[in-house]
């Protein structure tokens, strides 16, 4: 599967369509020393904003082998016995073994194994507070969508998922509020291992750009979950490119212990290369923000 970044590089981006987009890149910076109205202005305008050196690497590395130790667990699960419980009667037995199939693990399944939670990843690095002070207006909620995330590379590995084209979360889960995806991988990435990429666009100009309808479009027989909330055939590679929006993709490098903080309206997808031997571990720790007025129609770009 070729990535966006990969088509990039075969097709220029023809010439803009919509030309109002603010510009300007995805804020990188080191965590010490953020400001939460700087945060907050960085994520709403540019959609996504990384944070060098946020989280605690002993917190990760003791996630990391908790969910290792997990998934070890089941790595020599029959594939039959999998069906078996995936097509059980019990709802609960159902989702447990989805999840693992899937490799994401959600925070509450996470909590039950381990007596852990990935929030301990945003509680212990301050990330939680800078949500609060950035968003005064509201409440920080924990997400009933916290999960881990486990990709590997062209190999197809067991337990392991495969990666993703762009897209947007509240596509999938939710749209009725603000989210904020603390997304904390636990592996070094996007060299070696697959990592993220991301178009910096703010949360209305994305909103506006997929033209975002609380009420929803005709389903199209492949939507799922929310998709027909958004002109969701505007996240293929044509229409971005089209949209200028292409030349704006941005691929960075993760060490362990950097956090990139976006959206659940910012468009992403999985970076990955052929020559990427390693796999990926990540946790997406998602905060939000009910108290956020979300604006209808999105205002974003002129
Ligand atoms: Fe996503």
């Amino acid at each position: 599967m070729l990535s966006i970044w990969g088509r990039r590089r075969a097709a220029q981006d023809g010439p803009p369509i919509w030309t109002s987009y603010s510009d300007g890149p995805v804020p990188d910076w080191d965590y010490a020393g953020i400001r939460p109205e700087a945060f907050r202005e960085a994520i709403l305008r540019r959609g996504a904003v990384m944070l060098r050196k946020a989280a605690d690497k002993e917190t990760l590395l003791e996630i990391k082998a908790a969910l290792d130790a997990l998934f070890n667990d089941y790595a020599a699960t029959p594939a039959g016995e999998f069906e078996r419980h995936l097509e059980s009667n019990d709802p609960g037995e159902r989702d447990l073994w989805e999840q693992i199939k899937r490799s994401h693990i959600f925070d509450r399944t996470f909590k039950l194994a381990t007596g852990r939670s990935y929030y301990e990843i945003i509680r212990k690095s301050g990330l939680w507070a800078l949500a609060e002070q950035a968003f005064p207006e509201s409440a920080v909620a924990e997400s009933q969508v916290c999960n881990c995330r486990r990709v590997s590379d062209a190999d197809i590995r067991p337990l392991f998922d495969r990666p993703i084209e762009f897209h947007i979360d509240a596509q999938v889960f939710y749209d009725h509020c603000l989210s904020v995806n603390f997304w904390t991988p636990l592996d070094p990435c996007g060299v070696d291992a697959p990592g993220l990429e991301v178009i910096p666009l703010g949360v209305d100009e994305t909103r506006k750009y997929l033209e975002h309808k609380q009420m929803g479009y005709s389903r199209r027989p492949a939507d799922i979950g929310l998709m027909h909330h958004f002109r969701c055939a505007k996240l293929e590679a044509a229409p971005l490119a089209e949209s200028g929006l292409v030349s704006r993709v941005w691929v960075p490098e993760f060490e362990v212990g950097d956090v990139l903080a976006f959206t659940n309206f910012t468009m992403h997808a999985t970076h990955h290369t052929a020559a990427m031997s390693q796999p990926r571990v990540s946790v997406e720790v998602r905060v939000d923000l009910p108290g956020y007025r979300l604006r209808f129609p999105p205002s974003g770009g002129a």
